[in-house]
């Protein structure tokens, strides 16, 4: 794929800026990330973290990782949070990378799938793994939560699964499962269920818990009063 492709489907409607990235894993895989913005700017995901957190989580380990400008603080983060080497990306019209397919067959069972994600998260901090998964006409796409050793620099498994759906495919998110080891209830966080009502309107959230049950629920209902973008003075 052309790097010029990473500049398409970006989600950043507040600042009309797209920013790409690419990560190379020890194994010479290249994974893919793009700015995706939130109407709460805050859970805005950047390209690096959306590609570092795209490696991760599909079980490599990043080695070298390649920014679009301007070059941000918190690549000097990551850069020492792993180890890594970092570059400029290079020209958008030239270089082109082999993306490693990360979507997974929209056939298999959802459950079955979470079960045998959920030792991909990387959760050194609570011991409390998560997998979600993103449901998109073109298949679906993983996540599980990844915590840093700045604990506001990791993301839940919805988010990771959310923005690599937003990188990967182009068509909208269906729905998503989610799935707790341990705890009562497996439920998004309030983060996440805003990332959910901006991605996922009026759609069908799947909770596995972990004794075994399951409930639905409408992404709408997790988050009565959700902020909306119409008195943003910059759309
Ligand atoms: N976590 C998720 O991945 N999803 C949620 O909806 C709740 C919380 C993760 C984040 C962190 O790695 C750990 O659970 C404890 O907060």
């Amino acid at each position: 794929m052309k790097v010029q492709k990473l500049y398409n489907h970006n989600y950043t409607p507040y600042s009309g800026q797209p920013a790409a990235a690419v990560v190379q894993s020890a194994k010479g895989h290249h994974f893919a990330g793009k700015r995706i913005e939130n109407i709460s700017y805050p859970l805005t995901v950047s390209a690096a973290q959306n590609a570092l957190f795209c490696c991760i989580s599909e079980g490599e380990q990043p080695q070298k990782l390649m920014v679009s400008k301007p070059i941000g603080p918190l690549i000097a983060y990551w850069k020492q949070e792993y180890n890594l080497k970092v570059s400029q990306l290079p020209e958008k019209s030239k270089a082109s990378f082999d993306f490693k397919n990360i979507t997974l067959p929209g056939s298999s069972s959802p459950l079955d799938l979470l079960k045998s994600l959920l030792d991909r998260a990387k959760v050194e901090e609570s011991n409390f793994p998560v997998a979600a998964i993103a449901e998109t006409k073109e298949g679906f796409v993983s996540g599980v939560n990844i915590e840093c050793s700045a604990w506001n620099m990791g993301l839940c498994a919805e988010r990771i699964a959310i923005s690599k759906a937003l990188t990967y495919t182009v068509s909208n998110i269906n729905a998503l499962h989610i799935h707790t080891r341990f705890g009562e209830f497996s439920s998004p966080c309030g983060a996440c269920r805003q990332i959910i009502s901006e991605h996922l309107p009026k759609k069908k959230i799947y909770l596995y818990h972990a004794d075994g049950s399951q409930s639905v629920h409408f992404s709408n209902d997790l988050l009565p009063l959700s902020f909306q973008s119409s008195s943003l003075q910059n759309l």
